[in-house]
C-alpha cells in the first residue's frame, strides 16, 4: 500500500491490523480520480480511518490538515506511524473513540470540513450508518464533498440534506455526497388555454412528473381574443389540476420572458402535436431566447390520441352545442358546454 501523488507520493504504509478492512489502492485512486487530483488546503475528516490511507493521500495532495477518527486502538498507531511514514505527522490529529461520540464532540466545537472519508464497517445497521451521515452534513463546510466506501448504497433517506451519485468499483460502493442546494427546477407551462383541453392536461401531468414545480402560464392579451377571461380560464384549469401538489396556475399579463425572469425560471414547457405547430413554435423559443438568451424552450410530443385535438376543435364544436365529452376534462365538461354554446364559432388557429 503507498501513498499514489502528492508530496508523500510513493511512501509506503504499514498495513491494516487484522480486522480492519482497507480501501484498496484501485478505490483509493478511482476516488481521486473523481474528487480531483490536487487541492489548495481545506480541511479532511477520516472516520473509521483503519489505515489512514485516504486522509493521508488527501495530505499529500494539498488538503492543509487531516483528523482520523478510529475505535481501534492498534489502528491509532498504525495511523500516526503512516502519518510519520509521509512525513505528514505535524498536520494529521488521530482521535480515538466511538465515531457517532466523537463527531458529537466536533459538532459542538462547530468544526468544519471540506472532504470527509467515511468508511463505516459493511455490517453497521443503515439506521447507525444514516444516523453519522445525518452529524456528517452537520460537519461540512460550504462546498465540501462526503465520499462514503460501502457494501450496500448508503441509506440517504435519512440524509435529506444531502444529494449525491453512487458509482461502483468491484464489490465497494462509493458514494459521492454533496449539500444539496434546494434549486428547484422550475417549467412554466403558457398557452391560451380558451379552454384546457385533455391534451394540454396530459402534457401538464408529464412535465410535473419531471420538475419539482410546474407554473401554468395563462396568457391574458393572447391575439386570437379568447372567448373567456384569463381569470375564468385560470378557474377552469386549477379544477383540473388541484390534484398536483407541484402546480399552481398564473396569468402572463406581458411578455413570456419577464413573467419567467420574475420568477428565476429558465424553462418553458411546450407540448407539439404534427408538424403544424413546429413553424409558430420554433419562431416564439428563438424570439424568447433573444430576448432571455438563458431561456430554453422544451417540447413534449403530444400523444397520439390527442394529436387532432385543440382548444379551437372544442370551441367550434361547443358553439354549435356538440358534445366536447372526452375532449375536455370530466370535471370541466359541463361548464365548457355552457359557457362555449352561443358563442360564434372560431376562425382556425391552434390554440
Ligand atoms: O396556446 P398558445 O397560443 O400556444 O399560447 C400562446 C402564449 C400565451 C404562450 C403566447 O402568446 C405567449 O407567450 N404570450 C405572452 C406574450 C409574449 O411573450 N409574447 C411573445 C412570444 S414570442
Amino acid at each position: 500500500m503507498r501513498i499514489i501523488a502528492g508530496s508523500a507520493r510513493g511512501a509506503r504504509l504499514v498495513p491494516v491490523p487484522d480486522g480492519v478492512r482497507p480501501t484498496s489502492d484501485r478505490v483509493r485512486e478511482a476516488v481521486f480520480n473523481s474528487l480531483g487530483q490536487f487541492f489548495d488546503g481545506g480541511e479532511v475528516l477520516d472516520l473509521y480511518a483503519g489505515t489512514g490511507a485516504l486522509g493521508i493521500e488527501a495530505l499529500s495532495r494539498g488538503y492543509e490538515r487531516a483528523t482520523f477518527i478510529e475505535k481501534n486502538g492498534r489502528a491509532t498507531r498504525v495511523i500516526r506511524e503512516n502519518l510519520a511514514r509521509a512525513q505528514l505527522s505535524d498536520r494529521g490529529e488521530v482521535l480515538r473513540g466511538d465515531v457517532a461520540e466523537v463527531l458529537d464532540r466536533l459538532v459542538l466545537e462547530e468544526r468544519k470540513f471540506h472532504l470527509i472519508f467515511a468508511d463505516p464497517p459493511y455490517k453497521m445497521p443503515p439506521r447507525e450508518i444514516g444516523g453519522v451521515l445525518e452529524r456528517l452534513a452537520a460537519l461540512l463546510a460550504s462546498g465540501g464533498r462526503i465520499v462514503v466506501e460501502s457494501g450496500d448504497p448508503p441509506p440517504m433517506r435519512t440524509t435529506e440534506s444531502l444529494k449525491g451519485a453512487t458509482r461502483r468499483y468491484g464489490g465497494t460502493l462509493i458514494t459521492f455526497l454533496e449539500r444539496s442546494k434546494h434549486t428547484m427546477k422550475l417549467a412554466i407551462c403558457p398557452g391560451s388555454f380558451d379552454p384546457i383541453t385533455v391534451g394540454h392536461l396530459d402534457i401538464i401531468h408529464r412535465v410535473a412528473s419531471i420538475y419539482d414545480h410546474v407554473v401554468v402560464a395563462v396568457g391574458k392579451n393572447v391575439k386570437k381574443g379568447p372567448k373567456l377571461t384569463a381569470e375564468e380560464r385560470a378557474r377552469l384549469i386549477e379544477k383540473v389540476t388541484g390534484h398536483l401538489e407541484n402546480v399552481s396556475v398564473e396569468i402572463i399579463d406581458g411578455l413570456l420572458v419577464e413573467f419567467a425572469r420574475e420568477r428565476g425560471a429558465k424553462v418553458v414547457v411546450k407540448g407539439l402535436r404534427a408538424g403544424s405547430d413546429f413553424e409558430s413554435e420554433f419562431q416564439q423559443a428563438q424570439l424568447n431566447r433573444m430576448l432571455y438568451p438563458e431561456f430554453e424552450t422544451v417540447f413534449i410530443m403530444a400523444a397520439a390520441e390527442h394529436s387532432y385535438l385543440s382548444s379551437s376543435a372544442v370551441r367550434e364544436i361547443a358553439s354549435y352545442g356538440g358534445n366536447v365529452r372526452g375532449l375536455v376534462p370530466e370535471e370541466i365538461q359541463d361548464i365548457v358546454q355552457r359557457l362555449y354554446v352561443d358563442g360564434q364559432a372560431p376562425t382556425s388557429d391552434r390554440g
